[in-house]
């Protein structure tokens, strides 16, 4: 199942952003919206985990209609349901998750089928979990990258949708490498969002079939 094409060509796809830190990913995806790359695409909340999140503070200054629900302390079921309801009332099409550090609940996830997505920053199924580049780093990769896929009830295991590669250098330290990757992230995200919220493809399977795109 895909994005509705004729909601598509009607009304914008909202994106629904959770984050829990600083939303570097967030605000690549307010840039290329900003600079006409996602037409048809618009942010309708960033929702934040985490109180002090910076993510959450660019939200604001941006005045994006944002909102914070903190997990610490909650059950997922129920951290969850406030996140789903929060979504639904802003009318979101597209789940994105922009360093959003919790595991999301079967409920949740079942509630967006196909409709959410997140970015992780190894070439999986390298590499999935926390530290993703330094775990590539030492492992001696000689290529990394990052991945955008669908989210499934695994851990960074759902449809990838598409996969951005670096050469891993001599000078290269588990730090540099992160930074080269984040930029190659901040690409991959917006041209997967465009991909999805252009709704021209199948999922076959495991595999991420784009057909000819108008948008
Ligand atoms: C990124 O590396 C992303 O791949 C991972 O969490 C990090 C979030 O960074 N899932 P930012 O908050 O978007 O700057």
């Amino acid at each position: 199942m895909s994005v509705d094409l004729a909601k598509a060509a009607r009304d914008p796809i909202r994106l629904g952003i959770l984050l829990s830190g600083r939303g570097s990913n967030f605000l690549a995806m307010a840039e290329s919206i900003r600079e006409g790359v996602l037409p048809g695409v618009q942010i309708a909340v960033v929702i934040s985990n985490v109180a002090e999140a910076p993510g959450l503070a660019k939200a604001r200054e941006m005045g994006l209609p944002s909102a914070v629900f903190v997990s610490q302390g909650r059950k997922r079921a129920e951290h969850d349901a406030d996140l789903t309801a929060c979504l639904q009332a802003h009318h979101v099409d597209l789940v994105c998750l922009a360093g959003y550090m919790r595991l999301l609940s079967p409920e949740f996830i079942a509630a967006f089928p196909n409709r959410i997505l997140n970015i992780h920053p190894s070439l999986l199924p390298a590499f999935p979990g926390l530290e993703a580049q330094q775990q590539a780093f030492e492992h001696g990769v000689k290529v990394a990258g990052c991945t955008v896929h669908f989210v499934d009830d695994h851990l960074d295991h759902g449809v990838i949708v598409l996969q951005r590669t670096i050469p891993v250098l001599e000078s290269d330290d588990a730090h540099s490498l992160a930074a080269r990757i984040l930029v190659e992230e901040h690409l991959a995200y917006t041209e997967a969002i465009a991909h999805v919220a252009g709704g021209e493809y199948e999922i076959r399977g495991r595999r991420f079939v784009k057909r000819n795109s108008s948008r």
